[in-house]
């Protein structure tokens, strides 16, 4: 492993995330938690599902959520950014909707707090589905009759049917998305058989090297560290690597392209490590092409480090780990 030089801000910006020698190795829960306003039903989940899979939640009926979001294939879409209802380019790499329940702030540069909000913000977005506003979503799902029983059994009667709900249901099914049992988990609980001597390696180099340290808890993203605000991080910190030019990393501005405030400029948020097996290509603008490049990018644009290939190798075998067998999910019948 050779050190290149880190400039002075991005030392100061690790300089202020807890030490290593503080991290634990949680599993993942097998359950995830709920909010007080919106408990995970059965009826909720089973109407969630259905709403996934509908292509009328979309303004010309092209795409559903699974168009983009392939459970089959790892809950993302292996497209460098996703194609939405027009034909045209959202700009950011599809995330994966397995285990998102754990995460505490959505989307790439974690502009939404919660998944109620995030399905409303995706179905308005105007290159994903396109929907006009929060009250076309409702006359949408009210011009489906066979919606009606569903929601009502989900929400009780009354004016039941709108977008608000659908919301609810579609983020009490993505909380029941769950893809525990990974070598990692397995082996955390005790099996010690469950990971290979070089997974063993790659998972301490992971913490010794220093990426621990933004990407933590059982979801091995970063807004574990400070509960409750949307936590990002400075990406790419480190200026003069290589990388910055040839995977284009500072060409999309990150949160501030949506608050637009100077210290938002080129933050993300730090995501989940959890099932990149399957959902290359990999960073917000799906740029870099398979994990070991993802290694070789962080090393050098995060920590200033250049790993040597064996190092890669490890690193690479324990990301692997993280990726649980994933659940059947069967397609449902639409109403
Ligand atoms: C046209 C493709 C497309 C469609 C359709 C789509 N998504 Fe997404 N989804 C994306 C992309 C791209 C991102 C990342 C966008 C960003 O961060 O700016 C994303 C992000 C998300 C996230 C955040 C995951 C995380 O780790 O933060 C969730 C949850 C999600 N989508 C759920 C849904 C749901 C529910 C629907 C249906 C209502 C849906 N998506 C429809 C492409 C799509
Ligand atoms: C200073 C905080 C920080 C450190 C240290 C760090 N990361 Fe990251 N990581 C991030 C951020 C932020 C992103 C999101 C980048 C983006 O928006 O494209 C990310 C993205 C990733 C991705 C891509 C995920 C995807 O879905 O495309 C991988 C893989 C990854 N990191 C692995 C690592 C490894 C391995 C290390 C240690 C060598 C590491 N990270 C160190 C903050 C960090």
């Amino acid at each position: 492993m050779k050190v290149a030089l880190l400039c002075c801000a991005a030392m100061a910006a690790l300089a202020g995330l807890p030490a290593q020698a503080e991290y634990t190795w949680p599993a993942l829960p097998a359950k995830a938690p709920a909010p007080a306003a919106n408990p995970t039903t059965p009826a909720k989940v089973e109407l969630g599902r259905i709403l996934f899979y509908d292509k009328r939640l979309s303004e010309n009926g092209k795409v559903a959520c699974i168009s983009c979001h392939n459970l089959k294939e790892g809950g993302a879409d292996h497209e460098s950014s996703s194609v939405g209802l027009h034909g045209e380019r959202d700009g950011r790499n599809s995330l994966t909707v397995w285990n998102v329940g754990f995460l505490t702030s959505l989307f790439w540069d974690g502009r939404a707090a919660s998944l109620e909000s995030q399905a409303i913000a995706q179905m308005l977005n105007p290159l994903d589905m396109g929907m006009r506003d929060v009250a076309y979503i409702s006359a949408r799902l009210q011009s489906v009759p066979g919606y009606r029983p569903l929601f009502e059994r989900a929400f009780g009667s009354g004016e039941v049917v709108t977008a608000e709900n659908a919301a609810r249901a579609l983020a009490a099914f993505e909380r029941t998305l769950i893809t525990g049992d990974a070598p990692y988990d397995r082996y955390v609980a005790g099996d010690h058989g469950a990971l290979s001597e070089q997974q063993v390696r790659g998972m301490n180099e992971f913490r010794n090297v220093g990426c621990a340290r933004c990407h933590q808890g059982a979801a091995f993203d970063g807004p574990a560290l400070r509960a409750g605000t949307a936590f990002t991080m400075k990406f790419p910190t480190n200026l003069r690597s290589p990388f910055v030019a040839s995977y284009e990393l500072t060409r999309d501005l990150g949160r501030f392209e949506w608050t637009g405030k100077e210290p938002d400029r080129h933050q993300w948020r730090v995501p989940s490590l959890r099932n990149l097996k399957y959902t290359a290509p990999y960073m917000h603008n799906g740029s870099v092409p398979t994990l070991a490049h993802a290694v070789r990018v962080m090393g050098s644009t995060e920590l200033g480090l250049i790993f040597t290939d064996a190092e890669v190798a490890d690193l690479v075998a324990f990301l692997e780990a993280l990726s649980g067998p994933l659940p059947d999910v069967q397609a449902p019948t639409l109403p």
